[in-house]
């Protein structure tokens, strides 16, 4: 006698088969281009495991990092460094979550004056009800990163971030989902040495996650999804004139999103090209229902039209031919 399985329990077993085979190794593959949610091998051939985060550019070692979330084990931050932005090698666990309960959204900025970089992290407790930032500090972009501290930003409550390092200016700014269960985003500007917060911490009245930010031609577009946990929704665009606002509410900048989910993804960072002009990629991240190592990466070209609107639209696969070349100064 043979055991007999039902058809349901034969399904399950083939998914988690199949999603465990997807983060073993597989033959290393060099990528030329972005394909959106689909799989992503580093140059090891596994899984990338770096959700909700960000990339920074160091011109001095011409190397792109991306630091996000590592929902493997250890948990914590991983950092993953690159050429051309499709390929990625692993330089691994960069900060271990230890007895933080809920180490999320990771952002990165390199501090060319002190030479070191600082990450801000969503740190919270169980239920999301502590909602601190916490800061950590290291003097390469692979680590170690040292946590020096975590608060509520001027007393408020604070989840899912983003970051914009403003070149002009060199200030830095965190967008914070902020209180009663975000519901409003409030943007703090940090002291000049990035380790602190000013009192300079605005209320923009969205309730809202996952904020990305961009700055064109002196329009700074903060880029939000909305509230439903781990699922997509649509996503909103706000401009203003200053990064502290006032912002103007605009709607889905997503053409022809026919799940109105933003193509499966939450927005986690706005990332500047360098070399290219206007080029600012999309990094969004495809949960799929729940924040697992081998959640996806949505990664697209944001477009803003001559009319000044916000425009993403769906690539199933593209690359950095899209973009016009930045002419090299004299
Ligand atoms: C949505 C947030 O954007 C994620 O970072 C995470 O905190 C989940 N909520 C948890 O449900």
């Amino acid at each position: 006698m043979y055991p007999r399985f039902s058809p349901k329990f034969l399904l399950m077993s083939l998914c988690v088969i199949a999603s465990t085979l997807s983060t073993l190794a597989q033959p290393a593959t060099s990528h030329t281009s972005f394909k959106p949610g689909g799989p992503w091998l580093d140059t090891d051939g596994k899984h990338i495991d770096c959700h909700g985060g960000n990339i920074i550019y160091v011109d001095s070692l011409k190397t792109y990092y991306w630091h996000g979330e590592h929902r493997g084990e250890p948990r914590g931050a991983s950092c993953y460094s690159s050429k051309d932005l499709y390929n990625w090698k692993n330089e691994g666990v960069v900060i271990r979550k230890g007895d933080i309960e809920v180490f999320e959204r990771p952002k990165v900025i390199y501090d060319e004056k002190y030479k070191r970089y600082v990450m801000w992290f969503h740190y919270d407790g169980k239920q999301y009800s502590v909602a601190e930032l916490g800061v950590a500090v290291s003097s390469t972009p692979t680590g170690p990163f040292v946590v020096k501290d975590h608060y509520r930003p001027n007393g408020h409550e604070s989840r899912d971030i983003g970051m914009y390092l403003d070149p002009e200016t060199k200030k830095a700014y965190i967008g914070y989902a902020a209180d009663h269960v975000n519901r409003t985003i409030r943007m703090v500007e940090l002291s000049d040495d990035y380790l602190s917060l000013t009192t300079n911490d605005v209320d923009i009245d969205a309730h809202c996650e996952g904020p990305g930010i961009l700055k064109r031609n002196g329009t700074f577009y903060l880029l939000t999804s909305g509230c439903t946990g781990w699922t997509p929704n649509p996503a909103t665009y706000y401009t203003a004139t200053d990064i502290l606002g006032p912002y103007t509410k605009h709607g889905s900048p997503f053409v022809g999103d026919a799940g109105n989910n933003s193509f499966n993804s939450q927005p986690c960072y706005i990332f500047k090209i360098p070399g290219y002009k206007d080029a600012y990629l999309y990094m969004g991240d495809r949960w799929n229902g729940g924040g697992r190592p081998e959640s996806q990466y949505v990664f697209l070209p944001i477009t803003i039209t001559p009319d000044g609107n916000m425009e993403l639209h769906w690539y199933r696969e593209w690359d950095l031919s899209m973009f016009t070349p930045e002419r090299a100064k004299r």
